[in-house]
């Protein structure tokens, strides 16, 4: 005589397969994805903030010279790294790719982390002026090893103006 399975034991194990699936899954998202989406975008060469502003004490502006006259921050060119880097690590592999992307005349391909859509205008030299700093807008960059992307929203903007008592007209940011 054959006996049926009783109900509750095939409940009992869709139950175990769906716990062992949730398990997987979250093991895979915490351990494999979601760090790699903190960590940020892996860039052409692996630079790091952190390193180099914390633990080197370098100032923003030695890379990013612009920021305090024009619209725009500027990234630092191959040549800014290798005034450095051909005395400092000058064997290091990340470096060696430095020095054959000067030697090609290509300049690096960083992607971009923070951006406002085109038909957004941000001029930088304004609110440097203002004594706004870079980290109310760009966060720790300084903790980072790998900056984590970023959009920024209209209401981040108008609420920062609302308390400055910078223009709120549609006009100064939308042109
Ligand atoms: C009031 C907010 C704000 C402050 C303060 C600010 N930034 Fe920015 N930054 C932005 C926004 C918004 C963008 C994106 C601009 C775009 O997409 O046109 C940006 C883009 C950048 C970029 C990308 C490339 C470029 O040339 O613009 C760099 C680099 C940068 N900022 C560095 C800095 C540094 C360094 C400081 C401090 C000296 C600073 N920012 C201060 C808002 C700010
Ligand atoms: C003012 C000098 C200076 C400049 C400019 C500079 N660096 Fe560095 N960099 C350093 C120092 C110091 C170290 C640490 C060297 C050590 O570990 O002994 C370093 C380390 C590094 C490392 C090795 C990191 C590791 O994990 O070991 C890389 C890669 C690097 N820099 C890339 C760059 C890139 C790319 C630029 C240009 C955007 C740049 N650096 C500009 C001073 C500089
Ligand atoms: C030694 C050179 C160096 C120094 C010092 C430095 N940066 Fe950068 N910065 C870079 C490079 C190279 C990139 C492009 C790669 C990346 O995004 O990590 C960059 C990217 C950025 C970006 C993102 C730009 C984008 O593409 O959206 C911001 C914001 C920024 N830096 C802010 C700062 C601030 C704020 C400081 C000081 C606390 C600082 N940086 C110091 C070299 C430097
Ligand atoms: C932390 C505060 C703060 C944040 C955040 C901020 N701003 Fe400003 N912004 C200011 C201040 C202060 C001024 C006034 C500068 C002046 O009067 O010269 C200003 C001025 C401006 C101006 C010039 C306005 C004029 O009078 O012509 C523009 C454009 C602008 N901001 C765009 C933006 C955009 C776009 C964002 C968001 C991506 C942003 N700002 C985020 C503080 C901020
Ligand atoms: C201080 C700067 C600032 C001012 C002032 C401002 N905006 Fe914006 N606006 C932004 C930024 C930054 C974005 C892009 C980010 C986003 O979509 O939230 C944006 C996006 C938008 C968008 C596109 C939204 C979308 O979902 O694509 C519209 C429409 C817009 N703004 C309308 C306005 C109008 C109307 C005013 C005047 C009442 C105004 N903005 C004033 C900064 C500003």
């Amino acid at each position: 005589m054959t006996r049926q399975r009783p109900r509750f034991s095939r409940l009992a194990g869709a139950g175990w397969v769906f716990t062992v699936c949730l398990c997987a899954g979250l093991l895979v998202y915490f351990h494999w994805l979601h760090p790699r989406i903190s960590m940020g975008h892996e860039q052409p060469i692996a630079f790091s903030h952190r390193l180099h502003v914390s633990d080197k004490q370098i100032d923003c502006a030695y890379c990013h010279p612009f920021a305090h006259r024009s619209l725009n921050a500027g990234l630092p060119s191959v040549h800014k790294c290798l005034g450095c880097h051909d005395h400092i690590i000058a064997g290091h592999p990340q470096i060696q790719r430095l020095k054959s992307a000067r030697q090609s005349q290509q300049a690096l391909a960083w992607l971009r982390v923070f951006y406002n859509p085109d038909h957004v205008f941000f001029p930088h030299y304004r609110h440097l002026g203002k004594g706004v700093t870079c980290q109310q807008c760009h966060g720790s960059v300084e903790s980072q090893d790998r900056l984590q992307t970023h959009t920024f929203y209209m209401g981040f903007c108008i609420d920062c103006h609302q308390t400055r008592g910078a223009s709120r007209e549609c006009t100064a940011c939308h042109q």
